[in-house]
């Protein structure tokens, strides 16, 4: 039988839950490929620390072009992280002829169409299924079995940390910092939250999977995007009392020729399937002008489900390796001149003011909004609020609008002392049909 040799680079913890998702269904990978699969160097640079897996400490390396122009080795599998030096490493392999499996989303959104290119000059594949989704099959589904469709929208939870927050908060009323603290105990936050409560995380998963639905290259940084670290319980609590859950929400759509994209959290109606997708499970939704309506959902997140999908992807090649097949590129290159990019587009908005509790006050606010030709859709207001300031909470939901109008209106309504303070402002997502 033929060895299919593989090396890996990085030890943290997807390159353990593939060295273990190997391990535990061994037999079944290898009978699946009709070769077997040998892990035969994974770089370590700190191969004295103990890392909680029982690997051979013969398999260790330190210095990473051990990996990359070892002339036994067919695939490299980059599991780092980070932009670089993983870009340069993943690059380089390519050229050395390696294929290249990796999860790593910031790579790809940054340096996606540059890493394909090398892999079609140098006749090599490059798969990446674990970088969005974790364990959800959302690549391999997208670029093969739903090829034939035209997808006008794509809805996805791309971030099992922030939804496991939001959840806690919105089930057990607990505040963000606490939750955050919680989730880091126990090991499901990182101990530097900043790329996942600040949707950055989210955007990259979005920039990867806007090029592959909608053949747009639309870098992270310029995708409209807001984290979680400004949503309180009260805007929760108001959110569950129009009939929506509050999630972290990347969303994308076009129509015509304009194509409009963001991350930010966003109240989803309850009857929205989406909106049943809790703690830190991921999902996205899609529908196609042929299949249409579909729900891809799972773990997004951890050493198993991760290590699941990059098997896949080191699977997929071994047996176009064994099977001495042709190389075979993901459909990414597939861009889209026509289609340009308008920002956030128009949406319902939620927001959240304080204001003096005072007469007049709702017919300034209403008036300022009419003027930017905003129309509201929904209000409340509480008696009860600030006391020593005298201010009370006003919700409102507006109907859609761009955002950069609201944000003038609001701007205006707080120069004009019409409103003490803009509490929140988040999206409203309304299902087309
Ligand atoms: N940190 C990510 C999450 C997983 O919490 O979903 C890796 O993309």
């Amino acid at each position: 039988m033929k060895s299919i040799k593989l090396g890996i680079l990085g030890i943290g913890n997807v390159a353990k839950g593939t060295y273990q998702t190997l391990e535990l269904n061994r037999k079944k990978i290898e009978g699946s490929i009709g070769a077997s699969i040998e892990i035969v160097k994974i770089l370590n640079r700190r191969p004295d620390v103990d890392r909680g897996i029982d690997i051979p400490k013969e398999l260790y390396v330190t210095d990473p072009y051990e990996i990359i122009e070892d002339s036994e080795i067919d695939i490299v599998v980059e599991l780092i992280g980070g932009i670089e030096p993983a870009t340069t490493y993943m690059a380089d392999a390519l050229k050395a002829g390696k294929h290249v499996v990796t999860a790593n989303k910031a790579a790809l959104a940054a340096n996606g169409k540059m890493l394909q290119n090398l892999a079609q000059e140098n006749h090599v594949m490059l798969r990446f299924e674990a970088s969005v989704g974790g364990g959800i099959p959302i690549i391999n589904a997208i670029t093969t079995s739903l090829l034939s469709n035209d997808f006008d929208e794509i809805l996805g939870i791309l971030n099992g940390t922030t939804n496991y927050i939001l959840t806690q908060m919105t089930d057990n009323g607990l505040a963000y910092e606490d939750v955050l603290k919680d989730a880091q105990q126990k090991g499901l936050a990182e101990a530097d939250p900043t790329a996942d409560v600040e949707g950055y995380d989210v955007a990259n998963k979005l920039s990867i999977l806007i090029s592959l639905i909608f053949g747009v290259d639309i870098p992270p940084q310029d995708i409209p995007t807001q984290g979680i670290t400004s949503v309180t319980t009260e805007d929760i609590n108001y959110a569950t009392e129009f009939g929506y859950k509050v999630k972290l929400l990347a969303s994308a759509k076009k129509q015509d020729d304009v194509f409009s994209c963001n991350v930010e959290p966003t109240l989803v109606p309850f009857s929205h399937p989406i909106a049943s997708v809790s703690n830190e499970f991921n999902a996205i939704y899609l529908t196609g002008n042929a299949v249409d309506d579909l729900m891809f959902y799972g773990k997004g997140a951890g050493p198993l489900p991760t290590g699941s999908a990059v098997m896949g992807d080191i699977i997929s090649i071994a047996r176009r390796i064994e099977k001495e097949s042709d190389y075979d590129l993901l459909p990414l290159l597939r861009y889209d001149e026509k289609l340009s990019c308008i920002g956030e587009g128009q949406h319902q908005y939620y927001i959240r003011l304080s204001a003096a509790d005072k007469p007049g006050v709702l017919g300034n606010i209403s008036s300022t909004f009419g003027r930017f030709g905003i129309g509201i859709a929904s209000m409340v207001q509480r008696a009860e609020g600030d006391e020593e300031k005298n201010t009370v909470p006003l919700i409102f939901i507006v109907y859609k609008t761009e955002r950069t109008v609201l944000d003038e209106a609001l701007q205006e309504l707080v120069d004009k002392k019409y409103v003490e303070a803009i509490g929140s402002v988040m999206q409203v997502h309304r299902p087309a049909h």
